[in-house]
């Protein structure tokens, strides 16, 4: 019976151990989540959502306070369009992040970051060519472009020094998403170094409709995987979303995936930056308590815990200080339901909001609980403990786990 051990990702001569954690914003997947999995010869991903907000809980730093102070003026002015980032900052902020967790790297893995193009921030050219200039500027291995089509992010640091050295991926969930991107960077001739195929059970925004449940990641891996070997394209591919034990991944592993890329499981882990109360939520989740809802601003659908505070919450959009989501034109959808809603209730001090939530907001404060389709399943990892709570794990026991488990076995700490 064979384990993930008995594979091998590829990247030119180095060899990995085909575990990939992927990216969580905002700062779940933390530095020490992703230093763990690089140490133990796997890939692990930081992200780069909200990186000034990030690198202010991490560094001491007052990015977040300068600019809100800055448009103080505007806190109760409906038109956002003003509220904008101040790109010099943006890149202090992001070679911190990425530097600092850079140098603390040891063990033969890579460390990359997680990109979304959904965070516009009121300016999506600029910022995100900026983003992905200064992570590789401060010597990230790879980055994973996620949350979008990416369709010119190549294009953005096609002058930078390291464009063709350091790794560069894209998150799909269609061939046509992946055809399209090909298509539209051809010709940069610069292929991406690996493609993850991510599936409707993952975690984060849902690269599919509400319809969700009719696909079947195993399907859209069979039809990349075919696609690349007619096209004689050699890029790994990485499988994602749903992938719960070492046995589901070795059923990958053996039909043309090159690794795969797993988060749920190590939301519950000491490293990951979810609130110790929240790992908790996340162990005693029963399979009701998961949802798909259009809550998120950016328009995909998202999976999440139905007792997130984030749902409904209708609190007043906080833009001067985050506005990650700005559109270019500083809108989100959440302004437009909360303007909506207030106009509706005049006299009312507090408005509660269904429709949308104030993503920045929520994520920043880890009160937007979202999850992969199995997190009902985690309270199987883990062990009971007197005080009712469940006991958390270590990010090297669940890493290990992925890497050795046969027969869908699941070990419990010691
Ligand atoms: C708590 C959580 C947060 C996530 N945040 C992001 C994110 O910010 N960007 C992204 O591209 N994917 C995000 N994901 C998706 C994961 O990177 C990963 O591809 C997916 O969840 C894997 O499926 P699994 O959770 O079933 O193992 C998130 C997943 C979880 C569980």
């Amino acid at each position: 019976m064979k384990c993930v051990d008995d594979f091998r990702l590829k990247f030119g001569n180095t060899e990995l151990v085909p575990i990939v954690i992927g990216g969580m914003g905002v700062d779940i997947s933390s530095a020490e989540l992703a230093l763990e999995a690089a140490r133990l010869g796997g890939i692990g991903h930081i992200s780069d959502a909200m990186v000034p907000t990030v690198s202010d809980r991490r560094f001491n730093t007052d990015f977040v306070k300068e600019k809100a102070k800055l448009y103080k003026y505007n806190v109760a002015n409906t038109d956002k369009s003003t509220v904008i980032f101040d790109l010099g900052r943006l890149a202090e902020a992001t070679h911190m992040h990425v530097g600092q967790t850079m140098e603390a790297k040891r063990g033969d893995g890579l460390i990359f970051i997680n990109c979304m193009e959904k965070l516009s921030m009121n300016a999506p050219r600029d910022t995100l060519r900026v983003r992905l200039s200064a992570a590789l500027d401060a010597g990230i291995d790879g980055i994973t472009l996620s949350a979008g089509l990416h369709l010119g992010s190549f294009a953005l640091i096609e002058d930078h020094p390291r464009f063709r050295d350091a790794k560069l991926g894209i998150i799909v969930s269609s061939l046509r998403a992946l055809q399209l991107f090909l298509r539209k960077n051809a010709r940069l001739d610069r292929l991406p170094d690996y493609i993850v195929v991510e599936g409707p059970l993952a975690g984060g925004h849902l690269g599919f409709g509400l319809d969700w449940a009719k696909y079947d990641l195993h399907v859209i891996v069979a039809e990349i995987v075919q696609y690349l070997r007619a096209e004689h394209l050699d890029i790994p591919l990485i499988a994602a979303g749903g992938i719960f034990t070492g046995s589901d991944a070795v059923s990958f592993l053996e039909s043309g995936a090159a690794a795969v890329q797993v988060a749920t499981r190590f939301t519950v882990t000491r490293e990951a930056g979810l609130p110790d109360k929240v790992k908790q939520e996340y162990f005693r989740a029963s399979e009701q308590d998961i949802e798909v809802n259009n809550i998120s601003p950016t328009g995909y659908p998202m999976r999440m815990l139905r007792s997130s505070p984030a749902i409904g919450a209708g609190i007043r959009p906080n833009c001067e200080a985050y506005g990650y989501l700005l559109d270019g034109n500083g809108n989100c959808a959440y302004i437009t339901a909360y303007n909506r809603e207030v106009a509706l209730h005049p006299n009312e001090k507090k408005v509660s909001v269904m429709d949308k939530t104030c993503l920045c907001t929520h994520m920043r404060n880890f009160d937007c609980w979202t999850c992969g389709h199995y997190a009902y399943r985690l309270k199987d990892t883990s062990r009971l403990l007197d005080d009712g709570s469940y006991g958390l794990l270590s990010a090297e026991h669940v890493f290990r786990d992925y890497q050795f488990s046969t027969d869908n076995r699941i070990a419990l700490p010691v």
